[in-house]
Protein backbone atom coordinates (compact mmCIF):
# COMPACT_ATOMS: atom_id res chain seq x y z
CA UNK A 1 0.00 0.00 0.00
CA UNK A 2 1.65 3.46 -1.01
CA UNK A 3 0.32 6.30 1.13
CA UNK A 4 3.47 8.55 1.43
CA UNK A 5 1.40 9.82 4.96
CA UNK A 6 4.76 8.35 6.86
CA UNK A 7 7.44 9.66 4.30
CA UNK A 8 5.23 13.18 4.03
CA UNK A 9 6.32 14.08 6.97
CA UNK A 10 10.14 13.81 5.91
CA UNK A 11 10.03 14.18 2.27
CA UNK A 12 12.57 17.06 2.59
CA UNK A 13 15.63 14.86 3.53
CA UNK A 14 14.30 12.59 -0.14
CA UNK A 15 14.52 15.98 -2.37
CA UNK A 16 17.79 16.74 -3.90
CA UNK A 17 19.44 19.98 -2.43
CA UNK A 18 19.23 21.09 -6.49
CA UNK A 19 15.31 21.12 -6.11
CA UNK A 20 14.72 21.59 -2.60
CA UNK A 21 13.01 25.97 -3.29
CA UNK A 22 10.15 26.35 -4.81
CA UNK A 23 12.40 28.65 -7.93
CA UNK A 24 14.90 26.07 -8.39
CA UNK A 25 12.31 23.33 -8.45
CA UNK A 26 10.41 25.14 -11.40
CA UNK A 27 13.52 25.94 -13.33
CA UNK A 28 14.43 22.13 -14.04
CA UNK A 29 11.38 22.56 -15.92
CA UNK A 30 12.57 25.80 -17.78
CA UNK A 31 12.56 24.11 -21.50
CA UNK A 32 8.81 23.56 -21.38
CA UNK A 33 7.76 26.49 -19.40
CA UNK A 34 9.37 28.57 -21.64
CA UNK A 35 6.61 27.80 -24.43
CA UNK A 36 4.08 28.82 -22.09
CA UNK A 37 2.05 32.42 -21.42
CA UNK A 38 3.37 33.40 -17.86
CA UNK A 39 -0.24 32.97 -16.74
CA UNK A 40 -0.96 29.12 -17.76
CA UNK A 41 -3.62 26.74 -15.99
CA UNK A 42 -1.32 24.14 -14.98
CA UNK A 43 -2.22 21.40 -12.74
CA UNK A 44 0.49 19.28 -11.21
CA UNK A 45 -1.64 16.12 -10.08
CA UNK A 46 1.07 14.33 -7.64
CA UNK A 47 2.60 17.44 -6.31
CA UNK A 48 4.02 16.08 -3.06
CA UNK A 49 5.58 18.96 -0.83
CA UNK A 50 4.37 21.35 -3.12
CA UNK A 51 8.06 22.86 -4.85
CA UNK A 52 7.25 22.40 -8.45
CA UNK A 53 3.50 24.37 -7.57
CA UNK A 54 4.39 26.74 -5.42
CA UNK A 55 6.69 27.71 -7.90
CA UNK A 56 5.10 27.67 -10.48
CA UNK A 57 2.60 30.25 -9.15
CA UNK A 58 5.44 32.55 -7.99
CA UNK A 59 6.16 32.97 -12.08
CA UNK A 60 2.35 34.19 -12.47
CA UNK A 61 0.93 30.92 -13.48
CA UNK A 62 -2.27 30.04 -11.93
CA UNK A 63 -2.04 26.43 -10.61
CA UNK A 64 -3.77 23.45 -9.01
CA UNK A 65 -2.17 21.03 -7.04
CA UNK A 66 -3.72 17.48 -6.23
CA UNK A 67 -1.95 14.31 -4.74
CA UNK A 68 -3.42 10.98 -3.01
CA UNK A 69 -1.92 11.62 0.01
CA UNK A 70 -3.45 13.57 2.65
CA UNK A 71 -0.03 14.50 4.18
CA UNK A 72 1.49 15.35 1.14
CA UNK A 73 -1.75 18.33 0.64
CA UNK A 74 -1.34 19.43 3.89
CA UNK A 75 2.16 20.30 3.39
CA UNK A 76 1.87 21.63 -0.07
CA UNK A 77 -0.83 23.73 1.41
CA UNK A 78 2.42 24.90 4.65
CA UNK A 79 4.58 25.62 1.92
CA UNK A 80 2.31 27.79 -0.53
CA UNK A 81 1.15 29.89 2.86
CA UNK A 82 4.80 30.38 3.83
CA UNK A 83 5.62 31.60 0.27
CA UNK A 84 2.37 33.77 -0.09
CA UNK A 85 2.15 31.42 -3.66
CA UNK A 86 -1.91 31.56 -4.85
CA UNK A 87 -2.21 27.41 -5.31
CA UNK A 88 -5.26 25.89 -5.22
CA UNK A 89 -5.13 22.09 -3.22
CA UNK A 90 -7.04 18.98 -3.52
CA UNK A 91 -6.64 15.82 -2.58
CA UNK A 92 -7.41 13.24 -5.49
CA UNK A 93 -5.95 10.22 -6.73
CA UNK A 94 -5.33 10.25 -10.70
CA UNK A 95 -8.27 8.54 -12.21
CA UNK A 96 -10.76 10.67 -9.87
CA UNK A 97 -9.51 13.96 -11.01
CA UNK A 98 -11.91 14.17 -13.87
CA UNK A 99 -14.21 14.20 -11.43
CA UNK A 100 -13.32 17.60 -10.19
CA UNK A 101 -12.36 19.28 -13.38
CA UNK A 102 -13.97 19.49 -16.94
CA UNK A 103 -12.18 18.24 -19.90
CA UNK A 104 -9.78 20.33 -21.38
CA UNK A 105 -8.96 22.27 -18.32
CA UNK A 106 -5.21 22.82 -18.56
CA UNK A 107 -2.29 24.00 -20.93
CA UNK A 108 0.21 21.88 -18.78
CA UNK A 109 -0.24 18.56 -16.38
CA UNK A 110 2.90 17.81 -14.46
CA UNK A 111 3.22 13.75 -13.50
CA UNK A 112 6.69 14.24 -11.88
CA UNK A 113 9.37 12.84 -9.70
CA UNK A 114 8.97 9.11 -10.17
CA UNK A 115 5.44 9.27 -9.07
CA UNK A 116 3.60 7.29 -12.27
CA UNK A 117 5.45 3.91 -11.28
CA UNK A 118 2.87 3.82 -7.97
CA UNK A 119 -0.06 3.61 -10.38
CA UNK A 120 -1.47 -0.25 -10.30
CA UNK A 121 -0.28 -2.30 -13.26
CA UNK A 122 -0.55 -1.58 -17.05
CA UNK A 123 -4.61 -0.96 -16.39
CA UNK A 124 -4.47 1.59 -13.46
CA UNK A 125 -1.12 3.38 -15.50
CA UNK A 126 -3.60 3.87 -18.52
CA UNK A 127 -6.52 5.25 -16.48
CA UNK A 128 -4.08 7.60 -15.44
CA UNK A 129 -3.25 8.80 -18.21
CA UNK A 130 -6.27 8.79 -19.44
CA UNK A 131 -7.55 11.30 -16.76
CA UNK A 132 -4.08 13.37 -17.60
CA UNK A 133 -4.73 13.47 -21.01
CA UNK A 134 -8.32 14.17 -20.72
CA UNK A 135 -7.83 17.06 -18.79
CA UNK A 136 -5.42 18.80 -21.05
CA UNK A 137 -6.91 21.28 -23.60
CA UNK A 138 -5.94 20.30 -27.27
CA UNK A 139 -2.49 21.41 -27.83
CA UNK A 140 -1.79 21.00 -24.01
CA UNK A 141 1.23 19.44 -22.80
CA UNK A 142 1.90 16.39 -20.21
CA UNK A 143 5.57 16.62 -18.42
CA UNK A 144 6.47 13.35 -17.28
CA UNK A 145 9.23 12.15 -15.37
CA UNK A 146 10.44 8.51 -14.28
CA UNK A 147 12.99 6.08 -13.23
CA UNK A 148 14.52 4.31 -16.08
CA UNK A 149 13.11 0.99 -14.81
CA UNK A 150 15.52 -0.76 -17.36
CA UNK A 151 17.98 0.25 -15.27
CA UNK A 152 16.40 -0.20 -11.71
CA UNK A 153 15.23 -3.88 -12.88
CA UNK A 154 18.83 -5.15 -14.12
CA UNK A 155 20.44 -4.13 -11.03
CA UNK A 156 18.48 -6.45 -8.84
CA UNK A 157 16.73 -6.90 -5.71
CA UNK A 158 19.34 -4.60 -3.14
CA UNK A 159 19.82 -2.48 -0.64
CA UNK A 160 20.97 1.60 -1.40
CA UNK A 161 22.56 3.23 1.45
CA UNK A 162 23.69 6.77 1.12
CA UNK A 163 27.09 8.04 1.03
CA UNK A 164 26.48 11.43 2.85
CA UNK A 165 24.46 13.03 5.28
CA UNK A 166 21.52 15.13 4.40
CA UNK A 167 21.15 17.96 6.49
CA UNK A 168 17.43 20.03 6.04
CA UNK A 169 15.68 21.88 9.07
CA UNK A 170 19.26 21.66 10.83
CA UNK A 171 19.04 17.88 11.27
CA UNK A 172 21.02 15.29 9.67
CA UNK A 173 19.86 12.12 8.45
CA UNK A 174 20.68 8.44 6.26
CA UNK A 175 18.70 7.55 3.56
CA UNK A 176 18.25 3.90 2.79
CA UNK A 177 16.06 2.72 -0.05
CA UNK A 178 15.78 -0.53 0.18
CA UNK A 179 14.78 -1.64 -3.68
CA UNK A 180 12.48 -5.27 -4.09
CA UNK A 181 12.67 -6.40 -7.73
CA UNK A 182 9.72 -9.39 -8.40
CA UNK A 183 10.77 -11.22 -11.36
CA UNK A 184 8.26 -10.03 -13.81
CA UNK A 185 8.08 -6.69 -14.59
CA UNK A 186 4.16 -6.47 -14.49
CA UNK A 187 4.42 -7.78 -11.05
CA UNK A 188 3.89 -5.65 -8.47
CA UNK A 189 7.05 -4.37 -6.61
CA UNK A 190 8.34 -2.87 -4.07
CA UNK A 191 10.37 -0.09 -2.63
CA UNK A 192 11.53 0.55 1.36
CA UNK A 193 12.58 4.17 2.30
CA UNK A 194 13.89 4.74 5.26
CA UNK A 195 14.76 8.31 6.59
CA UNK A 196 17.20 7.91 9.90
CA UNK A 197 17.57 11.03 11.51
CA UNK A 198 20.26 11.38 13.74
CA UNK A 199 19.29 13.71 17.53
CA UNK A 200 22.13 15.57 19.19
CA UNK A 201 22.45 12.83 21.99
CA UNK A 202 23.19 9.50 19.35
CA UNK A 203 19.93 8.78 19.22
CA UNK A 204 18.48 7.56 15.66
CA UNK A 205 15.02 8.41 14.84
CA UNK A 206 13.54 6.21 11.63
CA UNK A 207 10.82 7.39 9.51
CA UNK A 208 10.25 4.41 7.08
CA UNK A 209 7.88 3.48 4.73
CA UNK A 210 6.98 0.09 2.08
CA UNK A 211 5.70 1.76 -1.16
CA UNK A 212 4.40 -0.76 -4.10
CA UNK A 213 5.13 -0.10 -7.70
CA UNK A 214 4.30 -1.47 -10.89
CA UNK A 215 7.58 -0.90 -13.10
CA UNK A 216 7.69 0.15 -17.27
CA UNK A 217 9.65 -0.04 -19.80
CA UNK A 218 9.78 3.08 -21.71
CA UNK A 219 8.49 1.56 -25.00
CA UNK A 220 5.36 0.78 -23.09
CA UNK A 221 4.72 4.26 -21.75
CA UNK A 222 5.12 5.79 -24.99
CA UNK A 223 2.53 3.20 -26.40
CA UNK A 224 0.39 3.86 -23.73
CA UNK A 225 0.44 7.85 -24.07
CA UNK A 226 -0.28 7.10 -27.91
CA UNK A 227 -3.35 4.97 -27.01
CA UNK A 228 -4.44 8.00 -24.29
CA UNK A 229 -4.15 10.52 -27.33
CA UNK A 230 -0.78 12.30 -26.81
CA UNK A 231 1.96 12.93 -28.88
CA UNK A 232 5.31 12.86 -27.19
CA UNK A 233 7.16 15.84 -28.40
CA UNK A 234 10.34 15.62 -26.48
CA UNK A 235 12.01 12.81 -24.24
CA UNK A 236 15.05 12.25 -23.06
CA UNK A 237 14.92 8.53 -21.88
CA UNK A 238 18.30 6.81 -22.16
CA UNK A 239 19.41 3.76 -21.16
CA UNK A 240 22.37 4.69 -19.29
CA UNK A 241 20.71 7.72 -16.93
CA UNK A 242 18.99 7.07 -14.09
CA UNK A 243 15.51 9.17 -15.27
CA UNK A 244 13.95 10.32 -17.57
CA UNK A 245 11.75 13.37 -19.62
CA UNK A 246 8.89 12.85 -21.53
CA UNK A 247 6.70 15.91 -22.56
CA UNK A 248 3.84 14.92 -24.61
CA UNK A 249 0.89 17.36 -26.58
CA UNK A 250 -2.41 16.55 -26.75
CA UNK A 251 -3.59 15.70 -30.04
C1 LIG B 1 7.99 10.28 -5.21
S1 LIG B 1 6.68 11.34 -4.78
C2 LIG B 1 6.95 12.72 -5.90
C3 LIG B 1 6.39 14.01 -5.37
C4 LIG B 1 6.73 15.27 -6.18
N1 LIG B 1 6.13 15.23 -7.49
C5 LIG B 1 8.22 15.48 -6.27
O1 LIG B 1 8.77 15.44 -7.38
O2 LIG B 1 8.85 15.72 -5.22
C6 LIG B 1 5.29 10.51 -5.50
C7 LIG B 1 3.99 11.20 -5.23
O3 LIG B 1 2.95 10.54 -5.95
C8 LIG B 1 1.79 10.54 -5.16
N2 LIG B 1 0.88 9.48 -5.62
C9 LIG B 1 1.03 8.13 -5.48
N3 LIG B 1 -0.03 7.48 -6.00
C10 LIG B 1 -0.87 8.44 -6.49
C11 LIG B 1 -2.14 8.41 -7.15
N4 LIG B 1 -2.75 7.23 -7.41
N5 LIG B 1 -2.72 9.57 -7.50
C12 LIG B 1 -2.10 10.75 -7.23
N6 LIG B 1 -0.89 10.86 -6.60
C13 LIG B 1 -0.29 9.71 -6.24
C14 LIG B 1 2.32 10.31 -3.76
O4 LIG B 1 1.40 10.61 -2.74
C15 LIG B 1 3.56 11.18 -3.77
O5 LIG B 1 3.29 12.49 -3.33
Amino acid sequence: MTSYNELGEVYEWLISDAKLGPVEFAASFDDVLGLLPSDAHVLDCSCGTGQLAVGLAGRGMEVVATDASDVMIRRAQELALEFEARVRTLRAAWEELPDHFDDGTFDVVFCVGNSLHHAEGAGGRLAALDSMARLLRRGGRLVLTSRTWERVRAKGSRLDIGDRLVRRNGRDAVVIYRWEIAPGWEDEHHIEIAIAQLDGGGSVIVRSELLSCWPYRYNELAAELRQVGLRAEMSTFNLEAENYTVAASKV
